[in-house]
């Protein structure tokens, strides 16, 4: 096991010795290094085992740090930031040298997010450098909400998890990028594309991989489950086909009753969105672990965060 512990001390000695931590945040726990420490980088894509062209998101604890690693900041940019810091957006910027070109895979750009979570930002504070963290997980599988998650994906290959509870908001940060100066959507994520609307005005979004070769890491099968998942828009219909089966269901906040179903997760029994959201990872972990012949999840409806648990559950169902 690694070592489960609410030091933020100790993490901070760990990552100033180039060790990871991982790192609570609202969306997601992260696999932690400072950025300028070429080994501890290295670590993290190897214990990852993410391929060196996906490039990592940098979290800092301020606003006015940006100025340091960026070399232009658009002024949607700043509102955006002004709006939503500390929060789950991320906003893709130009540069500065000083970002090592493996926290960012050699692109001229840099992934760059205020996490709103005090245990994080408080160790941020501590700290003389920015953390990059992609979230801690092993490549392609599901997102860790809770310490135990990451715990059971690496054990004792990781030093510590610096455990903030459970993650508020439960799927990744919403992604930003500006192409020509307009604002695109790169990642739907824990912020509402609505939400983002409401504030800047109308904005492209690029999410699938087809239309976004430029944001790695969008591949179209991701935060996977082991157990064979399907997502549906008539759950009825799809357990009718799958009887005799061993069938997990997971749904918004739909009741289902069915002898071929195992375990029923629902989301939300109040039909709201932002819980089912933060629920969502921890029911796929759950739902994997009781040896079930297929996982039937039921679309959500395709508004607001809606779209966003959509967009998770068909990486989750390729
Ligand atoms: O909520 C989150 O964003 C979590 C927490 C830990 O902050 N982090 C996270 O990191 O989801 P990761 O590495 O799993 O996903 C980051 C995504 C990847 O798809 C990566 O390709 C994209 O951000 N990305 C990073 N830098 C980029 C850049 N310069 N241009 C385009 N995409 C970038
Ligand atoms: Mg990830």
């Amino acid at each position: 096991m690694s070592h489960i512990s609410t030091d933020i001390e100790q993490a901070a000695e760990l990552l100033r010795n180039d060790e990871l931590v991982a790192i609570p945040t609202e969306t997601v726990y992260g696999l932690a290094g400072n950025i300028f420490s070429e080994s501890a980088i290295r670590k993290i894509f190897e214990l990852k085992q993410r391929p060196l062209f996906n490039p990592l998101i940098v979290h800092i604890h301020s606003i006015e740090q940006l100025d340091s690693f960026v070399a232009e900041i658009p002024d949607q940019a700043k509102k955006l930031a002004n709006h939503f810091w500390p929060g789950a957006l991320t906003m893709v910027l130009k540069k500065k040298s000083i970002v090592p070109d493996l926290v960012t895979a050699g692109k001229s750009t840099v992934a760059v997010r205020m996490p709103n979570h005090p245990v994080t930002l408080a160790l941020l504070k501590e700290l003389s450098f920015p953390l990059a963290a992609p979230s801690a997980n092993p490549f392609g599988r599901i997102s860790p909400t809770c310490a135990e998650h990451v715990d059971g994906y690496f054990g004792t290959e990781l030093k510590m998890v610096l455990d903030g509870g459970d993650c508020q908001k439960g799927i990744e940060s919403t992604i930003i990028g500006f192409e020509n100066g307009e604002p695109t959507i790169y990642r739907l994520g824990s912020i509402s594309q609505e939400e983002i609307e409401g504030l800047i005005g109308p904005i492209t979004v690029k999410n699938k991989k087809e239309n976004a070769p430029d944001a790695p890491g969008m591949l179209s099968r991701h935060y996977a489950p082991n157990t064979k998942t399907i997502l549906v828009e008539d759950l009825n219909q799809s357990i009718l086909e799958h009887t005799g089966k061993r069938i997990g269901s997971l749904t918004f906040d739909q009741v289902v009753d069915h002898e071929s179903i195992q375990h029923a997760i629902i989301l939300s029994q109040d039909s709201d969105l932002s819980e089912a959201m933060s629920r969502l990872y921890a029911a796929l972990h759950e739902l994997d672990k009781y040896n079930l012949d297929i996982i039937i999840a039921q679309k959500f409806p395709e508004i607001g965060l809606g779209k966003s648990i959509n967009d998770r559950l068909e990486r989750a169902t390729k």
